[in-house]
C-alpha cells in the first residue's frame, strides 16, 4: 500500500533477490519483494501455467505482438508467430547491438532458464571475481548455493540408455573423438521426474519441449526453493506486476521508492510510494543497471560513483549448429534440459553446452550454446532525450566469441567431415551472435559497490544480483550469482542490521 514503511525492500525476485529475502527474513527482518512480472501460480484456460516452446501463446513474451525465438529460423524459414500483447514470461529486450533474454515474473530467470547449475572451476575463479576470497566461496558459499537450489546430476547409466539424450551422446562421441573433455553439467531439474517422464508414468515437461516459456513440472525454479522457504518464514510479502521506477533518499531517513502497478497489457494502473530503511537492487544485470544509471543521471541518487553502468558483458554467449551425417541421428525425442558440455576453456576459451533442438522430429543437427572468454565489455548510460538507458554493445564485439567457439567446432567438423548448419539463425547464417542469455555486470563488485555490494555514497542501498559480476563467469552464471548473494547478505546481516 502507498505510504507504507518497510524495513527491507527487494527490487526483483530472481536469484539475488530470493537469497536476500530468505536470509533477511530468517534474521527477523520483514521483507517486501517488488516484481514487475507476473506471479505464475495460476493455470491458464488449458490447465497449464506455462506454454510450450512449440506453441508460444500470449504467455510466452513480455509485451510483444510477435514471438522472438532465440533460434528464429528452421530450414531457412522464420518460425516466429503473432501473439497477443501480454506480460509474458520471457523478455527479449533489444539494445542497439544485442538482444538480451531475461525471465519476467516471480522467480526471475529461474522461470525460463535451462536450470544448468555449474560451479566454475576453482582455477578460473580469480578471473571471475578478483576481489573475493576464493577459499570462502568454495568452502562455504558455493556449497550453500548448490544445496539451496537443489542441484544434482543425471544418472550416467540412465543417460547412456535413454532415447531423450541421444543428442547428448552424439555430442559426447564427437567431442571425445576430437580429444575434447566431455563433462556432465549439473541441473536443478528433478532427474527422477524426468525418468518417469521417459517411462510414461507422469505428465511430460522436459520431454514435451517445455523450457523457454516455463516448465510445468520437474524443474525446481526459485518458486520451489528459495522463495518457498522465504514465504514460509511469514516475513516475506511479494507484489507481482509492480515495477520500481525510482529510489531516492527520504526526508526522515531511509529511501522513498516509487512503484508503478501494471496490468497484463503493461499499462500503469496506479503509482505507489513507499519508504524503505534498506533497498536491495536485485532487478538483474540489465534491470539494476538501467535503474542505477537513471537514478544517478537524474540526481535521485547523486552520490553514486562513476563505475555505475560499466563492466557489462554477455558471458561470451554464441550459438551454432552442426549438420551430422545420416548415421548420427540426434533423436526426435530430446529432453529440453541440457546435461552435458564440452570443456575447452583452458586451451581455447570456450565451454560449450550440448543443447537440445526439441522440435519433435529428427533433424540430424547438433546444437550448441558456447560460453566464451570474450573480453569485450559495454556500458549502460542514461539517454535523457529518449528517457531510456542505452547499452553501447556492438554486434561485431561477438567476433572473439565466435573465434573461441570455432576452436571446438572447426576441429570437430574437420574430424567428422561435417559442416555448420546455416539455416538456424537466418538464411545462410552460421552463428547466433545477436543475443545473450547471460547478462552480467553494470554495477560491479568492489567498483560501483564495496566488496559486499553496498552502493557507494548511499548507506542502506545494496546491489545483490548478476550486475555485481564483471561480464563473465566461465560457465553458466546462476550458481555464482546465488553463492555471491549468500556471501554478501551474510556479511550485511552481521554488520549492518
Ligand atoms: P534475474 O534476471 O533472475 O531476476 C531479476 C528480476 O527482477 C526479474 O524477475 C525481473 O522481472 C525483475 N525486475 C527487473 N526490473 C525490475 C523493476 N524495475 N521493478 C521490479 N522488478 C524488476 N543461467 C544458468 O546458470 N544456467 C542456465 O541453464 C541458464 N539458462 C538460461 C536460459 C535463458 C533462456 C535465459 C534467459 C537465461 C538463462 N540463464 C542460465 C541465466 C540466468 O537465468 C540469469 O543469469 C539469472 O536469472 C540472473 O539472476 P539475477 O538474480 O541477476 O536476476
Amino acid at each position: 500500500t502507498s505510504g507504507a514503511r518497510v524495513p527491507a525492500l527487494v527490487i526483483g525476485t530472481g536469484y539475488g533477490g530470493s537469497v536476500a529475502a530468505l536470509r533477511l527474513a530468517q534474521a527477523g527482518v520483514d521483507v517486501h519483494m517488488i516484481e514487475m512480472g507476473m506471479a505464475w501460480d495460476t493455470p491458464g484456460p488449458d490447465g497449464k501455467i506455462f506454454c510450450n516452446t512449440r506453441e508460444p501463446d500470449h504467455r510466452s513474451y513480455w509485451l510483444r505482438t510477435r514471438s522472438k525465438a532465440p533460434l528464429n529460423y528452421f530450414l531457412g524459414f522464420p518460425i516466429d508467430r503473432d501473439i497477443s500483447r501480454y506480460t509474458g514470461i520471457l523478455d527479449a529486450e533489444d539494445f542497439s547491438g544485442i538482444t538480451v533474454y531475461q525471465g519476467r515474473g516471480v522467480g526471475g530467470g529461474s522461470l525460463v532458464n535451462g536450470g544448468m547449475a555449474v560451479t566454475p572451476k576453482r582455477e578460473n575463479f580469480g578471473a571471475v571475481l578478483p576481489s573475493v576470497n576464493a577459499a570462502e566461496m568454495y568452502d562455504i558459499y558455493y556449497p550453500r548455493a548448490n544445496a539451496g537450489l537443489g542441484v544434482s546430476s543425471v544418472d550416467p547409466a540412465w543417460f547412456d540408455s535413454t532415447a531423450c539424450y541421444q543428442y547428448a551422446r552424439v555430442g559426447r562421441k564427437h567431442a571425445q573423438r576430437s580429444g575434447f573433455p566431455f563433462v556432465f553439467v549439473p541441473d536443478v531439474y528433478d532427474w527422477d521426474y524426468m525418468k518417469q517422464e521417459a517411462a510414461g508414468t507422469v505428465t511430460k515437461s522436459a520431454l514435451a519441449g517445455e523450457i523457454l516459456y516455463g516448465n510445468n513440472h520437474g524443474k525446481k525454479s526459485l518458486q520451489q526453493t528459495y522463495i518457498a522457504r522465504a514465504k514460509a518464514t511469514g516475513r516475506v510479502a511479494i507484489s507481482p506486476l509492480h515495477k520500481v521506477t525510482s529510489v531516492a533518499p527520504a526526508a526522515g531517513g531511509g529511501y522513498t521508492v516509487v512503484i508503478d502497478q501494471l496490468n497484463t497489457n503493461g499499462d500503469t494502473t496506479a503509482t505507489k510510494t513507499v519508504t524503505a530503511d534498506r533497498v536491495f537492487f536485485a532487478a538483474g544485470s540489465v534491470g539494476t543497471s538501467k535503474l542505477l544509471v537513471k537514478l544517478k543521471a537524474t540526481g535521485a541518487l547523486p552520490n553514486l560513483n562513476d563505475e555505475i553502468g560499466k563492466g557489462w558483458g554477455d558471458n561470451g554467449n554464441v550459438m551454432c549448429g552442426r549438420a551430422n551425417h545420416m548415421w548420427d541421428p540426434t533423436g526426435s525425442l530430446q529432453s529440453a534440459i541440457p546435461c552435458a558440455g564440452i570443456d575447452n576453456w583452458a586451451a581455447g576459451g570456450a565451454f560449450a553446452e550440448v543443447a537440445p533442438l526439441p522440435t519433435g522430429i529428427e533433424t540430424y543437427a547438433s546444437f550448441y550454446l558456447a560460453i566464451t572468454k570474450n573480453p569485450n565489455r559495454a556500458q549502460f548510460s542514461w539517454n535523457a532525450a529518449t528517457g531510456k538507458a542505452d547499452l553501447n554493445w556492438q554486434t561485431s564485439w561477438k567476433q572473439p566469441a565466435i573465434d573461441m567457439a570455432k576452436t571446438i567446432f572447426d576441429k570437430i567438423n574437420a574430424k567428422e567431415g561435417t559442416i555448420y548448419r546455416t539455416d538456424l539463425f537466418g538464411t545462410y547464417k552460421i552463428w547466433g551472435d545477436h543475443l545473450t542469455y547471460h547478462p552480467l555486470g553494470g554495477a560491479v563488485l568492489n567498483k560501483a559497490t564495496d566488496n559486499y555490494g553496498r552502493l557507494t555514497g548511499h548507506p542502506g542501498l545494496y546491489v545483490i544480483d548478476g550486475s555485481l559480476i564483471p561480464g563473465n563467469t566461465s560457465v553458466n552464471p546462476f550458481v555464482t550469482i546465488t553463492a555471491l548473494a549468500e556471501r554478501n547478505i551474510e556479511k550485511i546481516i552481521a554488520t549492518d542490521l
